[in-house]
């Protein structure tokens, strides 16, 4: 089912600044937002509670990836938080997947990172031994996480049709790297707008800099959900 909202990714360096930036929004608004490892090291469940109590919705990505046991208890507190979406590493096995969703159950939505964008194919073939291209190690990366019985995957625009080839139609595709036409790219690599998005099938759509480096962020925000949802 295709989220409406843009994912905001509050990539901000301090609680204040978030703060700052959902001034910008009405109180009645209720966002989709993405929290990030560093930010959630740096402050703790408190964030996840503080916005959860604002009513907005949550993709905590954290990308688990240690031992199926240890990555079955983290997940089980996770899954306390009342967060909507939550990562795993594909790389972490199909075991380690399927412990992650067993504990999350419905509690949220579990989608696993394939390679990282900032895999190069020489690095993938150097340091993983993986003697393939990257895309092929996406698209099997993304049916292992479908064969544990997860909800997708974190992935490019440019590779979800054949991820939804390869897996299902209703296999969740959450694509970063989103620029509405004439942004900046930033170092982003490959962008899709969001219009290119929708038609490709993506499911989720997240949004960093476009929205929170904005002069004015609401219209921004609306500017790009109105080109998603068109
Ligand atoms: O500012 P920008 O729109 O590029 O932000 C995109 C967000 O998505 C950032 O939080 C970035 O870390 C994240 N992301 C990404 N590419 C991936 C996975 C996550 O850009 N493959």
């Amino acid at each position: 089912m295709r989220e409406e909202r843009p994912i905001i990714a509050l990539d901000f360096p301090s609680f204040d600044d978030v703060k700052d930036f959902l001034e910008h929004f009405p109180e009645d608004e209720k966002l989709y937002v993405k929290i990030g490892m560093e930010f959630f090291y740096a402050i703790g469940p408190e964030i996840v509670h503080y916005l959860k109590g604002l009513g907005h919705s949550i993709f905590l990505d954290l990308k688990l990836h240690d031992i199926p046991n240890t990555v079955r208890s983290a997940m089980s507190v996770l899954g306390t938080f009342g967060i909507d979406m939550v990562t795993v590493h594909a790389a972490g096995g199909v075991e380690m997947m399927s412990e992650a969703k067993k504990v999350l159950g419905n509690q949220a939505k579990l989608v696993a990172v394939t390679q990282l964008t900032s895999t190069s194919e020489e690095d993938m073939r150097d340091c993983q031994n993986i003697q393939t291209t990257v895309q092929e190690s996406v698209v099997n990366y993304a049916r292992k996480a479908k064969e544990a019985g997860l909800d997708g995957v974190v992935c490019s625009a440019q590779e979800v049709e054949l991820i939804k080839a390869a897996t299902a139609a209703d296999f969740l595709c959450v694509t970063p790297g989103i620029r509405p036409a004439g942004s900046a790219i930033g170092d982003q690599k490959r962008v899709m707008t969001p219009q290119e998005a929708h038609q490709i099938g993506s499911d989720y759509i997240v949004v960093g800099r476009p929205i929170i480096q904005a002069a004015n962020p609401w219209d921004a925000y609306h500017e790009i959900k109105k080109q998603w949802n068109s």
